[in-house]
């Protein structure tokens, strides 16, 4: 794998990473150049970072759930101690409970509130006040083009809003440290998570391609290139701003 780029001597925590867009951001950053810390509450996660090692990428990996305060400030921890600097936070772990509203139980409401916008909130949490120290640091959450209004996502559409505005007021707070923070917001894309609500080749999922401007599934790798755009200085006058990677649904049609 090649090792250099826009990203080379930053370390770049990236959350939900054992699979789908997290893996797809963890292989672009370090494409880029980046050290790894990678986090996710699947075992898998290690067989990645193992895989990533055996090509000489600088990595270290963590099952950890991203809503338990005390796992993740413990990680943050041990990954300074590692790499002694952490420059890059993804936000990118979550889970959705498809149901209409009268079907969403308490659990569903309770999981995809924690791990959709508590663990984003504890990783920031713990991880700036390295970056306020380095006064550097970029923070990218993936939101979803579904804050917008999606069917069936009572609670994950109101999480991916609660993150645009969490987004834009940790912006603020955090300019003055040289910190910028910015939200991407996928459109579907051909992971586990959307197929597994949406079988491929059904006539829902048929639907939804027809629903998009330019006509097709996004995949991992469309996220992760607007994610490693977004950790890089090339973004460093970008702050607060939601970028939606969805073949153009979010400018309005029907969303499924
Ligand atoms: N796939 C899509 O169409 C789509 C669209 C819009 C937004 N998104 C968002 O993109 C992100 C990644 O989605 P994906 O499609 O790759 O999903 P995925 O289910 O394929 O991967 C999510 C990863 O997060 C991990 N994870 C879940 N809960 C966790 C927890 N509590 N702690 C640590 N790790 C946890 C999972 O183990 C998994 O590896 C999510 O935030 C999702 O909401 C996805």
């Amino acid at each position: 794998m090649v090792s250099g780029g826009r990203l080379k001597g930053r370390v770049a925590l990236i959350t939900g990473a054992a699979q789908g867009i997290g893996k797809a951001i963890a292989v672009k950053m370090a494409m880029e150049g980046a050290s790894l810390a990678l986090l996710d509450i699947d075992e898998r996660v290690m067989e990645l970072a193992d895989q990533l090692e055996s090509e000489a990428i600088p990595v270290c990996a963590f099952k950890v759930d991203v809503s338990e305060e005390e796992s993740v400030e413990d990680a943050v921890k041990r990954i300074v101690e590692r790499f002694k600097r952490l420059d890059v936070v993804v936000n990118n772990a979550g889970t959705v409970r498809p149901a209409a509203l009268e079907e969403v139980t308490d659990d569903d409401w309770e999981v995809v509130i924690r791990v959709n916008l508590k663990g984003p909130f504890l990783c920031v949490k713990h991880a700036v006040p390295f970056m306020k120290e380095q006064h550097y640091g970029k923070i990218v959450n993936i939101g979803s083009r579904a804050a917008l209004g999606k069917l069936d996502r009572t609670v994950y559409s109101t999480t991916k809003a609660g993150i645009i505005g969490l987004t834009r007021t940790l912006a603020l707070e955090l300019a003055p440290h040289n910190i910028n923070v910015n939200n991407v917001a996928p459109g579907p894309i051909a992971t586990e998570l959307f197929s597994a609500a949406n079988p491929p080749g059904s006539p829902k999922t048929k639907a939804i391609i027809k629903s998009v401007p330019l006509g097709r599934m996004g995949q991992p790798e469309d996220v992760a290139n607007v994610v490693a755009f977004l950790a890089s200085d090339e973004a460093s006058f970008v702050t607060g701003q939601t970028i939606f990677v969805c073949g153009g649904l979010s400018i309005g049609g029907v969303y499924f």
